[in-house]
């Protein structure tokens, strides 16, 4: 069995294959079998899981990173375009406190801060959830300062198209990303959804510009709740999804909370930070998921925990994190389905000479998931993900 980081690189939040292959063994000790379910049977005619809603949600993970640079609103438009159901920004602070979309704090990689003359000595090192980073950090400009930056293509050599982009698009707010959202609804008469997630909760309340309160006000002033819309606040660690829980109450019916779970040997950070020894594993059996319910209404899993791949990418039986996770009324968003042949399974690679990507192998991919009963999931080419929804027969 390869190691678990064979199976994804690391960054600073998550298990992610942002630069990798995704084929290999997530550290599942114990498959499982499928679940139970009673909507359509499998190849050996076994009943296969449901999701709990009716309609499966395509997340633009990013937006549609695969085509835009990600997180910028061009990129949250595109997903919108292609049909997702859903916008995820991720979160972090400015130095003045406000809400702007990256995936991280450090943003070295996703604009061209690198190059700007005026921020050169901005360059530091900081420890982020345990680890060093050198680079440039958002909590050390100001919104003003970060609206001079632009966007550029986090991975250029597995999506060279997105290049165009680079040095065109701001970083957004939060504000502004509810504002895109609101006018995607109404010009496509779709409700659009949104899926913001707290970056390094941990790390920012540690320098004083906490996320959660700051995530509330502005959806509340903005009035996102006021609409049909859902939001779902998404969090890799545990106690700040439970001070969300508990600030937030039975105050707004359309918020939803979601318990990120990262590889199963893995720890949410304020675990670490706590001396609490449990893992993710520990999250996904029966009596974790009970405990999750009580906070959150759903787990974002990465997918490999849901359905692992061997050494030869072949997919392996379902493990049983929807049936625990659906026991206890959870809904389940495995993360990210991607088109690039970097990210997928060898059998669903394109052999082709140039080719990076193989849209195909992902929709197949994909509705491997389906079967396994999950409710939505997040993707970087939500054309990719509508394709593979739509087409799906039980
Ligand atoms: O939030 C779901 C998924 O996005 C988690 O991974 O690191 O891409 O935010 P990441
Ligand atoms: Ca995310």
């Amino acid at each position: 069995m390869l190691p678990l980081a064979a199976a994804c690189a690391l960054t600073l939040t998550g298990c992610k294959d942002d630069g990798g292959d995704n084929t290999g063994d997530a550290g599942v000790e114990n498959p499982g079998d499928a679940g139970t379910g009673d909507a359509g049977t499998g190849d050996a005619g076994v009943a296969l899981p449901t999701p709990l809603i009716d309609k499966v949600l395509v997340v633009g993970h990013r937006g549609a990173s695969a085509l835009r640079p990600e997180h910028t609103l061009e990129s949250y438009r595109k997903a919108v375009e292609d049909g997702a159901d859903i916008i995820e920004p991720d979160l972090v602070a400015t130095k003045d406190g406000v809400l702007v979309a990256r995936h991280e704090n450090e943003i070295s990689g996703t604009t061209n801060v690198s190059v700007v003359a005026k921020f050169a000595d901005r360059k530091t090192t900081k420890t982020i959830d345990g680890r060093p980073f050198t680079g440039w950090f958002t909590e050390d400009f100001t919104l003003a300062e970060l609206k001079e930056l632009r966007a550029r293509e986090r991975i250029p050599q597995e999506r060279p198209g997105n290049t165009q982009y680079n040095d065109r698009f701001e970083i957004p707010t939060l504000a502004e990303v509810i504002a895109l959202a609101k006018e995607l609804s109404a010009s496509t008469g779709r409700t659009i959804h949104l899926y913001p997630e707290t970056k390094h909760p941990t790390y920012f309340q540690s320098v004083n510009l906490p996320l959660e309160d700051r995530l509330i006000t502005e959806l509340r002033a903005n009035d996102f709740s006021a609409t049909q819309a859902t939001v779902y606040i998404q969090s890799f660690e545990v106690a700040n999804l439970k001070y969300l829980h508990g600030k937030i109450g039975n105050s707004q019916p359309n918020w939803k909370l979601v318990q990120l779970m990262d590889a199963r040997n893995t720890q949410p950070y304020d675990f670490v930070k706590a001396g609490d020894t449990r893992t993710y594993n520990d999250l996904m059996t029966e009596a974790g998921m009970k405990e999750v319910a009580t906070y959150a209404n759903g787990v974002g899993p990465y997918k490999l925990n849901i359905i692992n791949v061997d050494g030869a990418g072949q997919f392996q039986e379902p493990t049983d994190l929807v049936r625990n996770a659906h026991a206890a009324k959870l809904l389940v968003f495995p993360y990210t389905f991607r088109p690039e042949n970097a990210f997928l399974p060898a059998p669903l690679k394109t052999e082709g000479p140039g080719s990076t990507r193989h849209p195909a192998g992902s929709v197949t991919e994909i509705q491997t998931y389906l079967k396994a009963g999950i409710d939505g999931f997040f993707t970087d080419d939500p054309a990719v993900g509508r394709q593979a929804v739509d087409t799906f027969k039980r």
